[in-house]
């Protein structure tokens, strides 16, 4: 037979976190005590309201189609959240599609704007679905990296580097997977006058805006004069609500955005699930789901300071300091060896699973990225096990 998959999908390439997750598994079913430091998704359950109201709407058959745009109910919802936090209003009937997750809602999202051709920018380190999503388009990805001595903030000046006539988008994630950057207003502000002076559409990943620390302030770059008409806002509830599991995220843009990306959102999923949707419409404004969520963020600040402490305390490494979400990238050259090899032979001989960045970005081969949603027992003894590699290496 001819090889019939498409030249998009041939382009894909496999997750480096992948990899390193099934190998982690691997060395888990074998008995081994692998230290989860690759996980991208909180360790707490979802918060115990969410739970009740989805088995109560289960019991009640909210077990139909619901919108393609999402319940009505939810999206009003989600409008006022998104008003509370971003200063930016987006009428719950025309700007707000609930997706199945926020990998969908990125899907969509790219699948909808990117044509065959069209070039993206992405300032790296980035998520590693954005390049592939946009392979997938048929677009070209283009890497910009930033730089760790500034903590990986945006720089509108290599952005502006990038820009070609065939440029159609930018794509922002902030709070930043896997550097932690929050991106500062200035920053945001120049890179949105960039955006209006060449024509460009902004895809701003949101997903981790509650999750800020040590002072930072979250801006959602809707929220600058002017921007809200090419910003796509992607979110979802799999980080704040510790629900990565349940598959729910959603998209929040001016409405003639929002139109052609709903038609794209109809043909891959239809509609989110019901009863999810119906379960959030009865929790997410209980007070009891917001303390959930305030007692998981006091536990990341704790877990950051502690993983913080102890890897400024390790010779040889060098962590750039995180401002949000629960990465930090860990700069391992000075060890001799590069990211991809430091994470197998860390996992390999001392069950500590992390994750090589270079799949992240073209220039992060001397990075890891280490996650601290783990509880601090394992990151304390993640620490010891780090410590004592590394002193290994040095005998070696
Ligand atoms: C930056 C970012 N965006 C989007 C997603 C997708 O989230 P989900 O599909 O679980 O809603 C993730 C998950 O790791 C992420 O890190």
């Amino acid at each position: 037979m001819r090889n019939m998959v498409s030249d998009n999908a041939r382009r894909l390439e496999s997750s480096p976190i992948r990899t390193i997750l099934d190998r982690a598994s691997a060395l888990r079913n074998s008995g081994k005590d692998v230290i989860p430091f690759s996980a991208g998704e909180p360790d707490f359950p979802t918060p115990e309201t969410i739970k009740q109201f989805t088995m109560k709407a289960i019991a009640e058959n909210y077990s139909h189609y619901a919108s393609n745009r999402g319940l009505p109910a939810l999206r009003r919802i989600l409008s006022g959240m998104l008003k509370a936090g971003t200063s930016v209003s987006y009428d719950p009937e025309s700007e707000i599609l609930i997706t199945s997750s926020g990998a969908e809602a990125l899907n969509n999202s790219i699948l909808t704007f990117v044509n065959p051709g069209d070039e993206v920018i992405i300032p790296t380190p980035a998520f590693v679905s954005y390049k592939n999503l946009v392979k997938l388009a048929g677009g070209t990805f283009i890497d910009v990296p930033l730089r760790p001595e500034n903590g990986f903030q945006l720089d509108a000046d290599e952005i502006e580097q990038h820009i070609t006539p065939r440029t159609k988008m930018i794509i922002l994630n902030n709070p930043n997977n896997p550097s932690g950057a929050v991106y500062d207003r200035e920053a945001l502000e120049k890179v949105g006058e960039l955006a209006v002076r060449y024509d460009l559409l902004v895809l701003s990943d949101e997903m981790y805006s509650r999750l800020v620390y040590d002072g930072a302030q979250f801006v959602s770059m809707a929220s600058l004069p002017g921007m809200k008409e090419r910003i796509i806002v992607v979110s979802g509830f799999s980080k704040t609500y510790a629900m990565t599991g349940w598959r729910l995220g959603y998209i929040a843009t001016d409405r003639t955005l929002l139109s052609a990306v709903l038609k794209v959102h109809q043909y891959s999923t239809t509609c989110s699930p019901t009863f999810i949707q119906q379960g959030l419409v009865d929790s997410l404004e209980l007070p009891e789901t917001e303390k959930a969520v305030e007692d998981m963020l006091a536990a990341f600040t704790r877990r950051r300071e502690i993983i913080l402490q102890g890897l400024r305390a390790i010779d040889g490494i060098t962590p750039v300091i995180p401002k949000g979400a629960f990465y930090v990238m860990v700069d391992v050259s000075a060890t001799g060896l590069s990211g991809a090899d430091f994470a197998v032979k860390l996992l390999e001989e001392s069950n500590v699973a992390t994750v090589p960045a270079i799949g992240l970005g073209d220039s992060c081969g001397d990075y890891i990225r280490i996650s601290y949603a783990a509880s601090d027992e394992n990151i304390t003894e993640g620490l010891h096990r780090l410590e004592d590699f590394i002193k290994s290496l040095k005998k070696a």
